[in-house]
């Protein structure tokens, strides 16, 4: 079953536990938490003690995307405040394998991101290394955008190689989801959809997640 992250961007940050549980109640599979610096991305959230923070109020798996510059520096920092992925992008990061397996020697699952315009060869040695890989679908740093189109032809492509090379690693898409092309991500052969303006911005989060999964005959 495809499942549904929401990137919690997008929620309400003076009130970001009641948000997760809000999305937890309506069926939500994991919280998207989406980590940047102001150098790797343009823009900035938030760190370690918030993520330590919110993991004390629930138990739903945390993935979180680091869109920072050197990530292998605070693995430590991100595993001890409980996450559960960390995914790192290949565009941040000189010694992706030293990193993937300081992540993996923490017992949490490890993740590697690819930007819109990074090729998908570029993880064609880590492939079988890691646990997730993440498709970006828009370019990072903000919530709200749309989807770009040619990327499904990557995600389809990433579908092929996973199948090929290193069946258990899940694919995860992030940027620009919506109701009115979720199915069409997942027949491309996503296993993991962040979802963050079209569930928080939206009036009734149940209502959305429940939409999704109807449209992903998944329900
Ligand atoms: C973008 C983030 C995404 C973002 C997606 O840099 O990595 O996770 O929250 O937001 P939407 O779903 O609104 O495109
Ligand atoms: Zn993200």
């Amino acid at each position: 079953m495809t499942k549904i992250a929401p990137s919690i961007l997008s929620a309400d940050f003076g009130n970001l536990a009641g948000e997760i549980h809000a999305v937890e109640a309506a069926g939500a599979d994991l919280i998207h938490v989406d980590v940047m610096d102001g150098k790797f991305v343009p823009n900035l959230t938030f760190g370690p003690p918030v993520i330590a923070s919110i993991r004390k109020t629930t138990d739903i798996p945390f993935d979180v995307h680091l869109m920072i510059e050197t990530p292998g520096r605070y693995i430590g920092e991100y595993a001890d405040a409980g996450s559960d992925f960390i995914t790192v992008h290949v565009e941040a990061e000189r010694h992706l394998h030293r990193t993937v397996h300081s992540i993996k020697e923490r017992g949490v699952k490890a993740g590697v991101s690819l930007n819109p315009a990074t090729p998908l060869d570029q993880i064609e040695e880590i492939i079988g290394d890691i646990d997730l890989l993440l498709i970006m679908s828009v370019n990072p740093g903000f919530g709200g955008q749309t989807f770009i189109e040619n990327t499904l032809r990557k995600i389809e492509r990433a579908r092929a190689l996973i199948d090929k090379e290193a069946p258990h690693v899940l694919l995860e898409v992030d940027g620009g989801v919506t109701l009115e092309n979720i199915a069409t991500i997942r027949d491309a052969g996503a296993d993991i959809l962040v979802a963050g303006s079209s569930i928080f911005r939206s009036n009734d989060y149940g209502h959305t997640i429940r939409e999704m999964r109807r449209i992903l005959g998944d329900q």
